[in-house]
């Protein structure tokens, strides 16, 4: 990963891709571009929360049953109004709308589908910690018309673009068209997303974990076995591990993808299917993830292969560096005391 020495914009990194790829048309940079712009204005919002009374409720519940905050339904209606007039898109689907999001008839249609998490990690808007947005990128597969939900339930695997912001220390834009991963900071001062992180690799093995210890009672044992066996003490094996949770999985994957190691959301005793949603986090940060040179699976399949079946369906989630996947996934599949010794 190289940074970049002269300032390479976001619009100029995607003409320079697009140029790779003679058949282009230009739509998904356009789809790229714009969002760049939303996350912009996302971010004005952000970087004022405290003051613009932005923080706190709209006091109604999303189709999960959280309370909605202000910035949630702010992300989504900034993402919805830059996204539904550049023609590039049949439809969109959003973590805040209980079904898909119609192109307004006013507006002419285009050949991908975007869904989003307009804010990911709500909880942590209030106390200033990371959050950011998530989305995912498909072609359509109906012929023409309006796009349908058949169009948004399509498989990780067929994804042309995914990606992120994090509104962190700094505020990064991170995406994959499957050419490697590339990460833009923001610079406020000319507003420009300027190329920093060039075809981001993330290490083959790292030494943190990411979980909420807090469910620990209610995770299976082979869960319960594989984080007491990485904060075990063997300093040959580079253990313990250090244990990292921020609690937005925006966050917590840009750490990842960075610094290596794994993040889990695992089903448990209360919700077999965990709580991360796949057509909007999951597969995305999958899709990232393995362009980086990572793994992603719900804990029994490729989380890439998985068919939806519903747009707002839950998923296990673990990810992040290979070996450490491929280690949580012997631990997974023994029943029995794990790998013997676990020898990573
Ligand atoms: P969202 O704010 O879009 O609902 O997502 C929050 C998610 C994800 O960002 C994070 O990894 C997870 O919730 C944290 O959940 P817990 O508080 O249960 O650990
Ligand atoms: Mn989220
Ligand atoms: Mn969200």
């Amino acid at each position: 990963m190289s940074f970049s020495d002269k300032v390479i914009t976001i619009e100029r990194h995607i003409i320079d891709g697009e140029r790779a790829h003679p058949g282009a048309t230009g739509s998904l940079s356009g789809i790229l571009r714009e969002l760049s712009l939303a996350f912009k204005i996302i971010y004005r919002e952000v970087s004022k929360a405290g003051l613009a009374n932005i923080l706190g409720l709209v006091g109604r519940e999303n189709i999960h049953g959280e309370q909605v905050k202000k910035l949630d339904a702010f992300a989504d209606e900034k993402i919805f109004e830059t996204m539904d007039h550049g023609g590039f898109l049949c439809v969109m689907a959003s973590e805040e709308h209980d079904d898909i999001i119609p192109i307004p008839p006013e507006y002419p249609t285009g050949k991908y589908v975007l869904l989003f998490d307009p804010l990911d990690g709500s909880s942590n808007i209030d106390v200033n910690a990371p959050i950011g947005s998530i989305f995912s990128v498909y072609r359509r597969m109906t012929p023409a018309g309006p796009g349908t939900l058949q169009d948004c339930l399509q498989p990780g695997y067929k994804q042309v673009a995914a990606g992120y912001v994090v509104f962190g220390s700094s505020t990064m834009f991170v995406y994959t068209t499957g050419d490697g991963v590339h990460g833009f900071t923001l610079d406020p001062s000319i507003g420009e997303f300027v190329l920093s992180h060039e075809n981001i690799r993330i290490p083959a093995k790292g030494k943190t974990y990411s979980i909420n210890e807090g469910y620990h009672e209610y995770w299976p044992e082979s869960m319960k076995r594989y984080i007491a066996y990485l904060k075990s003490n063997d300093t040959a094996g580079g253990r313990p591990y250090s244990g990292r949770y921020i609690g937005s999985m925006v966050a917590d994957i840009h750490r990842t993808l960075l610094t290596g190691g794994i993040f889990m959301y695992p089903g448990d005793s209360r919700s077999p299917q965990g709580k991360l949603r796949l057509m909007y986090e999951a597969n995305p940060m999958a899709f990232i993830v393995e362009q980086a040179g990572g793994r992603a699976t719900n804990g029994t399949q490729r989380m890439l292969d998985v068919v939806p079946a519903a747009l707002h369906q839950r998923t296990p989630v673990f990810l992040g560096s290979e070996e450490d996947v491929d280690l949580c996934e012997r631990f997974m599949r023994d029943r029995g005391a794990g790998p013997s010794g676990g020898n990573g």
